[in-house]
């Protein structure tokens, strides 16, 4: 990054997609995409997913970028700049909130895919039953705790150095190697005896398994897949030169993420099928179907040793991200170094994820709409406050900065895409008025299950 004004800034055009699709591409579209979609029903889930993603999710991302470069400031004084003296730095403020905690459930999943590379380079495909190896895991608690403080520890450091260019390169050259490796996997998984079935299930839609709760999780997925909803585009759209083009970065960032959930998908369910899972196993899904995957193939473990690796890279660039939003606002506003910032938010944010990481073993006990402590966090924000934050900026985008204020600084003469009336109108009623809706149905879907009314 360079400098202006004293605030940093990408370097180069490609720096800020690469960021961008970094922040984007991590455990929501191999880990988190997976058990969500096989809990949901598979194809159903998949059209529902892309819908949101096209419609919601897209525009929503220019927009955050947008806001982000027209203020060049942290979520919550962005909010404050556009519409100083009201009560709107608020949304950044659930942003920031948002950020906080994702992050500390995030932590204990990357540790999980940290635990596996080791597993994968020590002889993995040793131990037949990878359910047992997954719950051994999770249940042990030191292990994952452990873990989970390496990789805050990681992602504290690179935030304190502030060497965004250092990660630009390692994600530049190992993005397009984790897509491959994933090719790699839908080859294997596909040539599987009895994948047929998991093709089916990942193509064939079944609408009438579809629910309001199906209708939830596919919004929360889009947003937590495109790192909408909290700031974090708007955090990372603060560094960016004026010229930029918003529009197609956008489009890039949305094309890259889909394309490796999708990819995902088709890894992971043949697999499941071929070996005889239940897609609906929940969140340790990938943890448990893909080591079984690898151990069928030539040099397995070399490939799983690789896969985990990348996973975990691929987690590292999406964790700076979140760390990033908070720190940006502590800088901001409480004038602290970022080292100092670094360390104490990621502090904190390291004890806020201990209790996740023991609700697989101490406080099992402890659970909220029959949820454990990590799918609690991960409800709360993926689910309920990423599409609240999502849809607040479209109220306040529609109604108070105006949508053609956002367009004037959206459009490039040199774009491919251009934001029109059709972006004022979905910004201002159609995303709004759909999320509100699938958040009261889903919700009310949520907790009626839940007590059986
Ligand atoms: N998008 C990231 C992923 O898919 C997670 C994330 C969510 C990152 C919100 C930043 C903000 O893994």
């Amino acid at each position: 990054m360079g400098q202006q004004n004293g605030r940093e800034q990408w370097t180069s055009k490609l720096g800020f997609i690469l960021a961008a699709a970094g922040s984007a591409v991590g455990l929501g579209n191999i880990w988190r995409f997976s058990y969500v979609a096989g809990e949901q029903g598979g194809a159903a889930f998949l059209f529902i997913y892309l819908i949101a993603i096209a419609l919601i999710g897209y525009p929503l991302m220019a927009t955050e970028m947008v806001i982000g470069r027209k203020t060049q400031k942290n979520p919550i004084g962005a909010f404050s700049a556009l519409a100083p003296n009201t009560p709107w730095w608020l949304v950044g403020a659930l942003g920031v909130l948002s950020g906080f905690v994702i992050l500390s459930f995030y932590s204990v999943v990357a540790g999980w895919a940290m635990h596996y590379t080791v597993l994968a380079a020590t002889g993995f495909s040793s131990t037949a039953d990878y359910v047992d190896v997954f719950l051994g895991h999770i249940t042990s608690t030191w292990v994952p705790l452990i873990w989970h403080a390496i990789f805050m520890a990681l992602t504290v450091g690179i935030i304190a150095a502030g060497v965004v260019k250092g990660i630009q390169r390692t994600v530049r050259l190992l993005m397009p190697l984790l897509f491959l490796l994933l090719v790699a996997l839908v080859v294997r998984g596909l040539t599987l005896p009895g994948s047929g079935a998991g093709v089916a299930f990942f193509l064939t839609p079944d609408f009438s398994a579809v629910t309001a709760r199906t209708f939830l999780t596919a919004v929360g997925q889009s947003f937590f897949t495109l790192s909408l909803g909290m700031g974090a585009l708007i955090t990372y759209g603060s560094y960016l030169k004026q010229d930029e083009n918003i529009s197609d970065n956008a489009g890039w960032v949305v094309g890259l993420d889909t394309l490796v959930a999708v990819i995902a998908g088709f890894a992971i369910f043949p697999a499941v099928f071929a070996l005889g899972f239940d897609p609906a196993s929940g969140a340790g899904l990938a943890f448990m179907t893909l080591p079984a995957v690898f151990a069928e193939m030539p040099a397995g473990l070399f490939f799983g040793f690789m896969f985990f690796l990348l996973l975990s890279v691929a987690a590292l660039t999406s964790a700076i991200s979140l760390l990033e939003v908070v720190v940006a606002w502590v800088i901001d506003e409480k004038g602290w170094s970022r080292a100092k910032a670094a360390i104490t938010v990621g502090s904190v944010i390291f004890l806020v994820g201990i209790p996740p990481v023991l609700g697989f073993s101490t406080l099992s006990h402890i659970t909220f709409l029959g949820f454990d402590i990590l799918d609690t966090y991960d409800f709360i924000t993926g689910v309920v406050m990423l599409p609240l934050g999502g849809l607040l900026t479209c109220i306040f985008v529609g109604y108070v900065w105006r949508a053609s204020n956002a367009t004037k600084e959206i459009n490039n003469p040199r774009g491919i895409i251009n934001f029109g009336g059709w972006y004022n109108i979905l910004i201002s009623v159609v995303i709004p008025v759909a999320i509100a809706v699938v958040l009261v149905m889903g919700l009310y879907d949520v907790v009626s299950a839940h007590y059986g009314w």
